[in-house]
């Protein structure tokens, strides 16, 4: 699968954000050695600090379904420029999946890729 074809897939799942709060959809697309696609979107609360970013959600889910080495992970939003991992995320990114192709893209068409080692050195690490 192309970069280009995950982030068709993580602005599908997009569109199934629950944004009531921020109004701001974020879509993410996991995808392993394996070739299949796990997919996830931000998922907001009234309780605001229990929202769920997309690429949390969908990491979550490849975790549960049995993903193989992840490999690259696309996410999407309506960015100015190539929607960039909030901090929490790049830590979940940097544990599963550290050499994945992180495929960061906006509804522009603008895409930029980057390891999440890259995007998160001198992590935390127990
Ligand atoms: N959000 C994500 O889904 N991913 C990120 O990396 C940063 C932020 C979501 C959380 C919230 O629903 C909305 O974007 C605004 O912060």
């Amino acid at each position: 699968m192309t970069d280009a074809e995950l982030v068709l897939e993580a602005r599908r799942v997009r569109d199934r954000a629950h944004a009531p709060y921020s109004r701001f959809q974020v879509g993410a697309a996991v995808l392993d050695a394996s070739g299949r696609v796990y997919s996830g979107c931000n998922v907001e609360n009234a309780s605001y600090g229990v929202t769920i970013c997309a690429e949390r959600a969908a990491l979550c889910r490849a975790v549960a379904e049995g993903a193989s080495e992840i490999v690259a992970v696309a996410v999407i939003a309506d960015t100015a420029g190539p929607v960039r991992p909030c901090g929490a995320c790049r830590q979940f990114l940097v544990e599963l999946a550290p050499k994945a192709r992180v495929v960061m893209a906006n509804l522009a068409g603008e895409v930029d890729v980057a390891t999440a080692e890259e995007l998160l050195p001198k992590r935390f690490r127990m």
